[in-house]
């Protein structure tokens, strides 16, 4: 009887601790969306809007991006930008299925940031 608990345990425990290192793990990933936001931008933004937002790349030119760092884009709300990534824009594609909330609100942060270098 004591051997069959013994057992149990010895299995159980490495279970649990395992999880604990995923739930760390996915965690940590979900608060790492603001570091991650120069890295994101420049994966999935940077080929319209330039690395500086600045918009000054092939596709920018070819769609006539505004410079993401330019007062008339600064003066809209952080719901406004928001709004924008999620659903797109003309010919900016909505990234609502493809970031999520969390991404998207670093992002707009991010868009805040160039603007005051
Ligand atoms: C395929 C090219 C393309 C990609 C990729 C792209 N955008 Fe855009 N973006 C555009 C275009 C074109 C506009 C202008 C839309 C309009 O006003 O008609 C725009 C507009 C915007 C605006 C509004 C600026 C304004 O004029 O008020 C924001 C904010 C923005 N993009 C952020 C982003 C972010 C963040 C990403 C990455 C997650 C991104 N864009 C990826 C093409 C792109």
């Amino acid at each position: 009887m004591r051997s069959t608990k013994r057992n149990l345990s010895s299995r159980v425990i490495p279970v649990m601790a395992f999880s604990l290192v995923i739930l760390a793990a996915s965690t940590s990933q979900s608060l790492s969306g603001q570091p991650n936001a120069a890295a994101d931008f420049k994966a999935k933004c940077a080929a319209c809007h330039g690395t500086n937002g600045g918009g000054d790349t092939v596709m920018g030119k070819k769609f006539t991006v505004r410079d993401l760092r330019s007062a008339v884009v600064q003066k809209q709300s952080d719901e406004d930008i928001h709004e924008i990534i999620t659903k797109g824009k003309g010919h900016m594609p909505a990234f609502g299925k493809t970031l999520d909330g969390t991404t998207i609100h670093s992002m707009v942060a991010y868009i805040r940031g160039i603007a005051q270098r």
